[in-house]
């Protein structure tokens, strides 16, 4: 049979053949906690659901396909896939990271794995393109995320991994690309070890599940991980899974039109005199847009903007929509709204990571365009 390649199929059909036993055409919701053996330990290959899945198992290996590596790992959450990332390290090792970074991935590293004698730095992009000088002997783990959350930051994913591969024993390169998804840009081809979602986001598609994901492609990592997965637990259920599964069949025609309208939308921002900085990886104009033109399909559906009359008109501006829902998370098929110096990056509020409380933050979804940018006009009117 001819081998098949495209990221459209891969996303139909991967870990997803028809039901055996009833032709089902999507994978059946295995709502089922353990598996009957026909002796002690005969079974086919399932027997308890926390070690694994139909469902989940499906999910997985169509996970692992799209972004090109060879296992898969479905969790509860983003953050239980953050979590079980850093069981892998020991009390004393050191996170090299960003300064532009999910509120949630800050917090989990300074409020419970400090605790637990794992220290993270935080260094502005720029300094990642001389990472040699400023990884540390205790550094056990990169976790990079591109574009960043929420200024919409670019790092050279294959330029980072050339210089830790240079290294004589090299930490573990974990990129969150929840942002970008396996469909704009596929980190482990790029050389990193270990790919993050939170499926919630555009994997999922449609704002009704939430969910995490790790894949990776070497071996020895995936046994670690999935014996983290086992002994830890913080599994995907399997309804969950299946919605996951049906979300990613679209991902790739919703990811063209999302960057289709954020397009447009960047564009009209661009020109508005309300808007006193925007970040969009899709225009010229943003300052690592060769680092998209290299490693990113487009400039994906996320756009922040400060505000220009700063966070009292921000903050009049995200209530004055009406189409554009005030609200955390994004990535669905509605367009949202939020300022992440009140909301999604609370969490770094009083540090060095603090946010511009005029940044407002769009998840652009798949409204009509006009639409949206009638509703945005309406917010600089009213603010
Ligand atoms: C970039 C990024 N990574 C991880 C997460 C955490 O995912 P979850 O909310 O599914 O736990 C989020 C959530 O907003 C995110 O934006």
């Amino acid at each position: 049979m001819k081998k098949i390649i495209g990221f459209e199929t891969l996303a139909i059909h991967a870990g997803q053949p028809p039901d055996p036993t009833t032709g089902a055409v999507m994978t059946p919701i295995f709502q089922t906690s353990t598996y009957e053996q026909e002796a002690v330990g005969v079974h086919k290959g399932y027997e308890y659901s926390r070690t694994s899945n139909p469902t989940r198992s499906a999910l997985e290996a169509c996970l692992a396909a799209l972004e090109g590596g060879s296992n898969g790992f479905a969790f509860a959450s983003g953050m239980a896939a953050a979590d079980t990332v850093l069981k892998l390290l020991d009390p004393g090792d050191h996170i090299l990271t960003m300064s532009d970074l999910y509120g949630g991935s800050y917090r989990i590293f300074q409020q419970v794995y400090a605790r637990y004698g794992v220290q993270a730095t935080y260094v502005p992009v720029d300094a990642l393109n001389r990472i040699e000088d400023i990884i540390q002997p205790e550094t056990r783990l990169v976790w990079l995320e591109s574009p960043s959350n929420p200024y919409l930051n670019l790092v050279d994913i294959g330029a980072v991994s050339d210089s830790l591969k240079k290294m004589a024993d090299p930490p573990l390169l974990c990129v969150d690309n929840t942002f970008a998804t396996p469909y704009l840009q596929q980190p482990l081809t790029l050389g990193g070890d270990i790919v993050l979602h939170s499926t919630t986001k555009y994997l999922g598609g449609h704002s009704d599940v939430v969910g995490g994901a790790l894949i990776v492609r070497d071996d020895a990592i995936a046994e670690k991980i999935g014996f983290l997965q086992n002994a830890v637990g913080a599994i995907q259920g399997p309804m969950d899974s299946f919605l996951i599964l049906r979300g990613i069949k679209t991902l790739p025609v919703r990811m063209d039109r999302h960057a289709e309208n954020a397009h447009q939308i960047a564009r009209y921002l661009q020109e508005h005199p309300g808007v006193s900085t925007l970040f969009y990886p899709g225009l010229p104009s943003h300052p690592q847009r060769h680092i998209a033109k290299k490693q990113m399909r487009n400039g994906g559906g996320m756009i922040s903007f400060i505000h220009r009359d700063g966070p009292d008109a921000a903050g009049r501006f995200v209530e004055a929509m009406e189409l554009f829902m005030l609200a955390e998370s994004l990535r669905g098929v509605e367009s949202l709204i939020e300022i992440p110096a009140m909301m999604t990056h609370a969490s770094t509020a009083d540090s060095t990571l603090s946010v511009d409380p005029a940044l407002i933050r769009l998840s652009v979804g798949l409204e009509a365009v006009e639409d949206l940018i009638r509703d945005l006009e309406r917010g600089f009117q009213s603010s």
